[in-house]
């Protein structure tokens, strides 16, 4: 069982699984992605991800029992401390976590809120390509982040994928979705000694030593 669960918190496209991929091989923590798990779900086609699809697809959120149970079950079969990205993202899930976490006597590292503003989030998201095979799951971006040959992964070599809620109107709906569950998930942590605002905004390299120093500083 961990010992420490670690939160990312963000908007869609804020780059929280760009940093998720670097901060976990920098303090060898287990990246916990709810979102890649419904998408793994989805395409082995489980009854989970025949479940799941549409409403990812639409960009609404699946239902907060579905994913804590996701959650919970990968939490008790994991040894190393694990870092959150797209989890928890209501505040019904981040109760359902603390009370998991008291009873397994986990304890809460970072909080961190990766903070962007949302007029850059649309062209991050429609641009983003990312590599099909699930394993690798590397992130790249069409303008900012291109890989060295189109649509091939630069790491392993799988073809690269445009998401199905990577498109602006699955975007909008996922925006809303945020607008309406992100400022109670807020109020739960942000007055608690865990949380910590970071601005996204800069270039990745820039957001990703912020983080690695707040990262050294909690352990
Ligand atoms: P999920 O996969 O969690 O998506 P999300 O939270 O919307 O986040 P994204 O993956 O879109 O963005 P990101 O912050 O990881 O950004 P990234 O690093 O890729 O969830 C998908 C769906 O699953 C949900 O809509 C819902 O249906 C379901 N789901 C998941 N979790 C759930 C939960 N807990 N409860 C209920 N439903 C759930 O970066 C984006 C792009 O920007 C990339 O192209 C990248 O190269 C680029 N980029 C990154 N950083 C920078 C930077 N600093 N500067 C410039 N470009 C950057």
């Amino acid at each position: 069982m961990s010992a420490i669960v670690h939160i990312l918190l963000g908007a869609p496209g804020s780059g929280k699984g760009t940093q998720a991929k670097r901060l976990v091989e920098a303090f060898d923590l287990s990246h916990l992605s709810t979102g890649d798990i419904l998408r793994d779900a989805v395409s082995k086609g489980t009854e989970l991800g025949l479940r799941a699809k549409a409403i990812m697809a639409s960009g609404k959120l699946v239902d907060d029992d579905t994913v804590n149970g996701l959650v919970f079950a990968r939490l008790q079969d994991e040894t190393r401390n694990v870092l959150f990205d797209g989890y928890p993202r209501t505040l019904s899930q981040a109760e359902s976590l603390g009370t998991f976490l008291s009873s397994k006597g986990i304890g809460l590292g970072l909080v961190v809120d990766v903070d962007v503003p949302p007029e850059v989030l649309e062209a991050r998201v429609v641009g983003r390509r990312v590599c099909s095979n699930n394993a690798c799951g590397a992130i790249y971006h069409l303008a900012s982040r291109p890989p060295a040959s189109a649509g091939v992964c630069d790491l392993c070599g799988g073809p690269l994928k445009h998401r199905s809620d990577d498109t602006s109107e699955a975007f909008r709906a996922r925006m809303t979705e945020f607008n309406a569950t992100f400022q109670p998930l807020l109020g739960f942590y942000e007055k608690g000694p865990h949380y910590r605002k970071v601005d996204g905004l800069h270039a990745p390299d820039e957001v990703f030593q912020t983080l690695a120093k707040l990262f050294r500083e909690s352990a």
